[in-house]
């Protein structure tokens, strides 16, 4: 008899430690990536910042802000090879469960136009777009606009929750 091993996952706060891991797949996901300075930033003011592992490489990472009744998630992203297979959808669920757990009302997030993956995954959770905000997002020829989607918590559906 042959034993299956299951790989290890772990979800987790990340550290400074993770941002080289971090930042290579940040700089493979987007063409603007976010820099060091800006995740470092993020994680000396405390905001939620997490990161999923599997067989201890980080394979998806998610930060928000949270304050005055409301969350904002300011980026998820899981590594290309992990796409599709439920990831991004079990990490947005987990800083949801973060926000509601801090008494956060509703949760906002902006989000590009032609981001059709990300757009269904918040549509599916809940959100709703709510406005946009114009030349929001660096573009190759100029700038693009930003969806902003919101989410009342209390709206949000337990189903959803891992
Ligand atoms: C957006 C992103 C986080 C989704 O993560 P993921 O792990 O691939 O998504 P999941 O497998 O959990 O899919 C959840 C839902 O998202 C939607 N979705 C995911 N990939 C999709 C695709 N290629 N096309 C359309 N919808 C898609 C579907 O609604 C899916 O639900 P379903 O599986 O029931 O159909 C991922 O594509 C990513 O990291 N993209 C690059 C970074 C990014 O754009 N982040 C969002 C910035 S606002």
């Amino acid at each position: 008899m042959s034993a299956v091993l299951q790989p290890r996952t772990e979800l987790r706060p990340m550290i400074e430690a993770d941002l080289g891991e971090v930042l290579a797949i940040e700089e493979n996901s987007y063409d603007f990536p976010w820099t060091y300075g800006i995740f470092r930033d993020c994680l000396h003011v405390k905001y939620p910042c997490w990161v999923y592992e599997v067989d201890d490489e980080i394979i998806a990472y998610g930060v928000m802000s949270i304050g005055g009744g409301e969350a904002h998630i300011l980026t998820l992203v899981v590594r290309h090879d992990y796409r599709g297979q439920g990831v991004g959808r079990m990490l947005m669920s987990h800083l949801l469960t973060v926000a509601g757990h801090a008494k956060v009302d509703t949760v906002l997030l902006e989000v590009r136009p032609s981001n059709n993956a990300a757009i269904s995954l918040y549509q599916d959770l809940g959100f709703n777009e709510i406005g946009v905000r114009p030349n929001y997002y660096p573009a190759h020829r100029g700038r693009e606009n930003a969806i902003i989607m919101a989410l009342a918590l209390s709206q949000y559906d337990q189903r959803f929750q891992h």
